[in-house]
């Protein structure tokens, strides 16, 4: 499917919840620009949302919901693979030949596996699911996370991967998986690099302007893509903002910057625009239209993916034409690993 001008693309997101703005300007909104040129993969990696205490019978809804999320933002399934991880054996698979290859003090070293196994700790001394030893709570799932991550990309020659910064780490460590394999067992892995959209790499919580915006925090600190235009309203105008009103990307406290950074990955005008417009003006001013710019570029978002929520078929049946064309190319790849790797 690959011409030569076309790079191919791989990213995924876990169907754990509510997909927020952070993931929609720092991921989405990125891969559906690069999709219009290139070969787009874009999976939905229910293995990763399985590495944490998560509700079995809540999955298919999640991941159907998750799929419709992918269409709705303007994903289009007739020019890009749009695919369950678990439906294409291959990435599992070449998770394990992966791990035989990476050494235990790397993925130590991983900050996500750091934060989320001391989530797991305080949620276990809680009294909450426990699903691993109630010492560190995490499971060797989590502790291996990067190296599924790892397969997912290298299965597919990938050259771009349009992520958030708090993915790059586990970027790296691809990049360090497919170089040493290639120098052990000879040639077969494309080297990803990871691209962030600098201004919407990291969307700060609306609550606290320290912490990055989470699905994980409280309600108030994130905008749900399926939050209705008065639930956005409200939670715009309670977030948090520094004393005087100072409206620069540069001179503004993190909390007025973060809303900056929103109003303009929305409305894609000039950082210099957006400053004049507001200048002399108040908060209140500012969040009333800041609200109102998220309410309307959500709209068409939210009305299509209600549409493509009103069938679970349609869904599965693009999902099954997404996995035929992810495992030929995955397993075309993994049969070369095993070959390289000296399996019979
Ligand atoms: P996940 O599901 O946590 O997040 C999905 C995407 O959203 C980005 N993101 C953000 N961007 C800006 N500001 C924020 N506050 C914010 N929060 C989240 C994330 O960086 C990510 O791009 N491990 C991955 C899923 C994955 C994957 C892959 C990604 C599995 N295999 C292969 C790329 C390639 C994850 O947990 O994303």
């Amino acid at each position: 499917m690959t011409s030569p001008q076309k790079k191919t693309i791989f990213s995924g997101i876990q169907p754990s919840g509510t997909l927020h703005i952070g993931n929609y300007l720092g991921a989405i909104k990125q891969w559906v620009r690069l999709a219009a040129d290139n070969t787009g993969y874009f999976c939905i990696v229910d293995e990763h949302a399985i590495t944490v205490p998560y509700e079995p019978k809540d999955m298919p809804e999640r991941i159907l919901n998750l799929a419709a999320t992918y269409l709705a933002a303007g994903i289009n399934p007739d020019q890009s693979i749009v695919f369950v991880q678990s439906h294409v054996a291959a990435h599992t698979e070449l998770a394990w030949l992966l791990m035989t290859t990476t050494p235990f003090g790397e993925l130590a070293r991983m900050t996500q596996f750091k934060d989320k196994s001391k989530q797991l700790s305080k949620k276990n001394k809680a009294g909450l699911p426990a699903i691993a030893s109630a010492e560190s709570g995490a499971t060797a799932g989590l502790f291996g996370y990067p190296v599924l991550m790892a397969a997912d990309i290298l299965l597919y020659q990938t050259r771009i991967v349009p992520v958030g910064e708090d993915q790059v780490q586990h970027i790296e460590l691809a990049r360090d998986i497919a170089q040493r394999f290639n120098n052990r067992f000879g040639e077969v892995f494309t080297i990803p690099e990871a691209k962030i959209n600098n201004n919407t790499a990291r969307i700060m919580s609306l609550s606290d302007p320290t912490k990055k915006m989470s699905k994980s925090d409280n309600t108030k600190s994130y905008i749900a893509l399926t939050d209705s235009p008065d639930e956005i309203k409200i939670k715009i105008m309670s977030a948090v903002t520094e004393t005087d009103p100072v409206f620069s990307f540069t001179k503004s406290g993190p909390a007025v910057k973060n809303l900056l950074t929103i109003y303009q990955a929305f409305s894609d005008e000039e950082p210099s625009a957006i400053e004049a417009k507001f200048n002399g003006k108040g908060y209140k001013e500012f969040k009333e239209a800041l609200a109102q710019l998220v309410i309307n570029q959500l709209s068409p978002l939210q009305q299509e993916y209600k549409k493509l929520r009103q069938s679970d078929d349609e869904l599965r049946i693009m999902l099954g034409r997404g996995k035929h064309h992810a495992e030929q190319f995955a397993n075309t790849t993994l049969r070369d690993v095993k070959e390289k790797m000296g399996l019979l």
